[in-house]
């Protein structure tokens, strides 16, 4: 089954509460965190997340856009994040290993992110303990931003070792996911889709959510 994570990004801060309520039929709500220095912008952080956990049951899915993450983590768990990323570019393997070990002992989904600069290969060293992947298909910092299809080597490669090796491991895409980039991204192995304006510009909301499941 194919999942949709609408990105509030692009919601409107000022009405939160009733920007998630408008994406609910969605599966997971995706969270970006950015902190001005891993990207070229700065969102929202732990209080925010803590104030959308009161207001929604919906599966928080929490893109970690930030410098040396294993600083953070357990706070963003602890905040009522359900699945947390990590940039495998964000750290030395060592701290991204360590912070992937503090999300899965706090009882919530780990997972590295790649840039669409890093290779395919970037994720071996952690796939193994990861329950979800995410491949940006745009630099991340930013919404509304171009889909780059150059990255469907890349996802097909990933979902490729995750069928050979049996994990339990979803696949995520991130950034540009529209009516068109949905069938490509789901034809090369996604099975998680961020989507961030082409959910919040639509005029019917859920009619576009299900549109985007392929
Ligand atoms: C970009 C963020 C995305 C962004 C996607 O850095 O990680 O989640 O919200 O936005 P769209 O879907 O508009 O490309
Ligand atoms: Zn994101």
């Amino acid at each position: 089954m194919i999942k949709i994570a609408p990105s509030i990004l692009a919601a409107d801060f000022a009405n939160l509460e009733r920007d998630i309520r408008k994406v609910h039929s969605a599966d997971y709500l995706h969270v970006d965190v950015m902190d001005g220095l891993f990207v070229p912008n700065i969102s929202i952080g732990i209080p925010v997340v803590q104030s959308i956990r009161k207001v929604t049951d919906m599966i928080l899915d929490v893109h970690l856009m930030i410098d040396r993450p294993v600083r953070y983590v357990e706070r963003f768990c602890q905040a009522g994040a359900d699945i947390v990323t990590v940039h495998v570019e964000a750290d030395s393997e060592e701290n991204t290993r360590r912070a992937l070990d503090i999300i899965r002992e706090q009882g919530k989904k780990a997972g590295v992110v790649l840039k669409p600069k890093t290779p395919a290969e970037a994720v071996l060293p952690f796939l193994e303990v990861c329950g979800m992947v995410l491949v940006m298909t745009v630099e991340p910092g930013f919404g509304g931003q171009k889909f780059m299809e150059d990255m469907m080597p890349k996802l097909r490669q990933i979902r490729a070792w995750i069928t050979e090796r049996g994990l339990d491991c979803e696949l995520e895409v991130d950034g540009g996911v529209d009516p068109v980039t949905c069938k490509t991204v789901i034809e090369n192995g996604a099975n998680v889709l961020v989507a961030g304006s082409s959910v919040y510009k639509a005029e019917n909301i859920p009619a576009r959510i299900q549109e985007l499941r392929g």
